[in-house]
């Protein structure tokens, strides 16, 4: 067994094929369980499960097949909400299909909007909520035909101009192309060379892996990880991250525009979003790595990275109370080892609206975090990711959630969730975003409340046994949700207006909402996305040790 490390724990190859096969062992055991509710009493019981490997039991169907609507036996709401049928209804109507087969779901049906964009397209981290509600409810087919033409289209020709993109790339969206002359179908793919701004999906890369891992072990079917094409699709997406240049942090260097937020924000350097995306992306490929032939080089680096990558993160990017008064009290210039401003950030920078924000109790990992710079922000998308993911400490989990509660009117108002807090305004909104007329203050990527954020809070609410705060969120979603037409994203302080240019019948709007649903209604679906803390790898106790001992 090889050890990367004493500290912070990484599974070697030997833990990884364990891994494999207690994914099968193990699983019959949540069926049992499945169906029964969840509330506060039921957690200390999943928690326990969770520390005896809950996080490496391979899942199986939950619903016999032909089960439409997973809520026919109302139970902790009591009857299935009138909602759950509309919104299963309005994602059926999403699904797009290829050559008789559905390969995904459009972001978009808004037959009102002039305006299509791409929003007819099937989007990557859109389909992702559309791909775990359809896992829930059995239908894995269209997971499935989802990875592999996602997989497929990797290998096509991606060039801007006269610049060639990196082998590993995935889409930010694809669509099919019908030719009625000849009846052909084909799919087309935009690697970034058509989207608005000429950036390449950073995060689409990420979703894939994960999602490869939620579809495995949901449906016990690892043959689809395991087959070469996976294998080799994985790596290659990890080569573009793993790759030797000028860093000199772990972190991933982006720009703006690279992941859910498509545009001009601000988010340049190391955004939160795609450093939790990445370290889930990098747990979830040693999960499925094969540790043969090249497998083997990329679980080596990846053990690596992720020793690196989880002491920078917790350390650097964590902002709590205390944390903030010792930034306030910083010293500059420092130079040498012994600098504890390391990143040289003047005092003078921090932004008068976090000295309100920060609670006494709470915590959250910053925006960004570069040299002299840190984006003082909180984003929902890598703090959720962060407790699911299990990147935070479980300390770190409980304080993130402390926050949200402390700040629910600011981040949950009336439309969960804000995706950032708080917006940009004035010359600062000029600067940083350029004059953008959609991310104006309290709009769209600037301060905007977006629905699909549900399943997030929901999955971390679970994680850190609050389903009482996600039950709150999702009742809050249900009195507006349907009666708006699922917008894509609300606007204002309190996320009270539609959005300003929000789709309606937004597809990930939709999913978001149902599988926020389902995972409350049984809490145990939530391990085909969540991860457990990584535990120290124990020495092996040889008998003649436990003898002295
Ligand atoms: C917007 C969002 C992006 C999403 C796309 C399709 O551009 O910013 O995250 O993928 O719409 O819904």
């Amino acid at each position: 067994m090889k050890r990367v490390s004493s500290h912070v724990s990484i599974a070697s190859e030997a833990e990884i094929n364990l891994d494999l096969s207690r994914l099968l062992i193990d699983k019959p055991r949540l069926t049992l369980e499945r169906k029964r509710s969840f509330d506060e009493q039921s957690w200390s019981e999943l928690s326990h499960r969770q520390n005896d490997g809950f996080d490496s039991i391979m899942h199986s169907p939950a619903f016999p097949s032909g089960f439409d609507s997973p809520f026919s036996s109302g139970t902790h709401f009591g009857d299935p909400h009138p909602l759950v049928n509309e919104a299963w209804e309005a994602l059926r109507k999403s699904v797009v299909y290829f050559r008789g087969q559905p390969v995904g779901t459009i972001a978009a049906i808004d037959h009102a909007s002039e305006e299509v964009l791409n929003y007819d397209q099937v989007f990557v981290r859109d389909f992702v909520p559309s791909a775990l509600a359809f896992l829930m409810n059995n239908e894995t087919d269209i997971v499935k035909n989802f990875l592999l033409k996602t997989l497929h289209l990797q290998s096509s020709e991606k060039r801007v101009d006269r610049f060639k993109l990196g082998a590993g790339a995935m889409p930010a969206s694809f669509k099919v192309d019908r030719n009625q002359n000849r009846n052909t179908e084909t799919l087309v793919a935009d690697f970034g060379e058509s989207a608005i701004g000429r950036v390449a999906p950073v995060d689409s890369g990420f979703w894939w892996i994960i999602l490869l891992r939620a579809y495995t072990k949901y449906t016990g079917d690892t043959s689809l990880a395991e087959s070469p094409d996976c294998q080799k699709c994985m790596r290659l997406i990890l080569n573009l991250c793993l790759s030797e240049g000028f860093d000199t942090f772990p972190t991933l260097l982006c720009t703006d525009g690279c992941s859910m937020i498509d545009r001009r924000m601000g988010i340049y350097g190391y955004p939160i979003e795609i450093q939790a995306l990445f370290y889930m992306a990098l747990r979830c490929a040693l999960q499925m790595l094969k540790p043969d032939g090249e497998g083997k080089d990329f679980i080596e680096k990846i053990g690596q990275r992720l020793h690196a990558l989880t002491y920078h993160m917790r350390n650097y990017f964590w902002l709590d109370f205390p944390h903030l008064n010792n930034i306030y009290r910083y010293k500059t210039e420092e130079y040498s080892h012994t600098a504890v401003n390391k990143f040289n950030v003047i005092p003078d920078s921090i932004p008068d609206w976090v000295f309100d924000f920060m609670p006494c109790r709470g915590g959250y990992f910053l925006g960004n975090v570069s040299p002299a710079m840190m984006d003082f922000r909180w984003f929902a998308l890598g703090n959720c990711i962060a407790i699911i993911s299990s990147l935070a400490t479980p300390e770190q989990s409980v304080a993130i959630m402390d926050l949200i509660e402390e700040r629910w009117e600011e981040l949950v108002g009336e439309m969960p969730l804000k995706i950032c807090y708080p917006a940009i305004e004035n010359h600062e909104w000029r600067i940083i975003t350029g004059c953008d007329p959609k991310n104006t203050r309290w709009s769209y990527h600037n301060g905007g409340s977006w629905p699909v954020l549900l399943w997030l809070l929901t999955a971390a609410c679970i994680k850190t046994g609050r389903p009482q705060m996600a039950k709150r969120a999702i009742e809050l979603a249900e009195s507006r949700l349907l009666k708006d037409g699922w917008p894509e994203y609300y606007d204002g302080k309190l996320g009270r207006f539609i959005g300003k240019q929000a789709r309606k019948f937004q597809t990930w709007s939709i999913a978001g909402y149902l599988v926020a649903r389902m995972m409350l209604e049984d809490p145990s679906t939530l391990m085909m996305i969540s991860m457990e803390e990584d535990r120290p790898v124990k020495p092996t106790m040889r008998r003649s040790a436990s003898w002295n001992a």
